[in-house]
């Protein structure tokens, strides 16, 4: 399973990659404003070299078929590790599943996002998405159990062989990150604030305070038995 981060924050990108935990980035319009990356272009570019070859997302940023088109080309001539972020439907509903087929069949790797049930995920794989993301929070938001729409995915694209991966992003909680690689995940998507979460225990620490002390005990004793020989 991999682990992408979902974060536009420079700083915090760059310090769990030399942690060696990141496989990639996600990002949307309302990521990169609250991580105060308002030039798309220039910060998109940045991230791009930052994650060296590994897949970022970039979202298009309209309801418009042929603009999708547009700003998709554009975003992907900018480096070849962009993945460009199509949504399942746009704000009014229309399905954005032509865009998709006609960006994928043309090469350019797509993420499908803000998809919320099982349908739009085999539509959007059928239709030629390198990724169909999977919005567990917002999932859960609406009284519904993500796990189920998760686990049913990963059972259609494995029972008919389809290529797409499954990014569940929209995480709230811990749990929710490890109810989605239990459920089948080829993908989660991180929030940086959940990682030092993830990797912290209060145990392991006095685990380690414990070993600590005692190796100091055991250094005490040598320089003890020096002294008394
Ligand atoms: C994933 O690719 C999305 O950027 C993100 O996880 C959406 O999460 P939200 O529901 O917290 O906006």
């Amino acid at each position: 399973m991999q682990i992408f981060l979902d974060s536009a924050n420079y700083q915090e990108i760059e310090h769990w990659l030399r942690q060696g935990v990141v496989d990639g980035l996600t990002t949307n319009p309302s990521i990169m404003f609250k991580d105060g990356v308002y030039d798309l272009e220039e910060g998109a570019k940045r991230l791009c070299k930052l994650l060296d070859g590994r897949p970022v997302s970039v979202e298009v940023t309209t309801n418009d078929h042929e603009e999708m088109l547009r700003q998709a080309r554009t975003f992907a001539g900018w480096a070849q590790n962009v993945v460009v972020k199509i949504p399942i439907v746009n704000e009014h509903g229309e399905s954005c599943l032509g865009v998709i087929h006609t960006l994928s069949s043309q090469g350019i790797r797509i993420n499908t996002t803000a998809i919320l049930s099982f349908n739009q995920a085999i539509l959007a794989a059928k239709a030629g998405a390198t990724y169909v993301s999977i919005f567990a929070g917002r999932i859960a938001d609406e009284g519904n159990d993500p796990g189920v729409a998760i686990r049913n995915v990963r059972h259609w694209l494995d029972e008919w062989n389809v290529q797409a991966r499954i990014i569940v992003g929209s995480i709230r909680t811990s749990m929710d990150i490890q109810n989605a690689a239990l459920a089948g995940a080829h993908i989660i998507t991180i929030p940086p604030q959940f990682l030092p979460k993830m990797v912290d225990h209060k145990y392991s620490r006095e685990t380690v305070r414990q070993f600590n002390r005692d190796a100091e005990r055991a250094l005490a004793q040598i320089e003890q038995s020096k002294v008394s020989r």
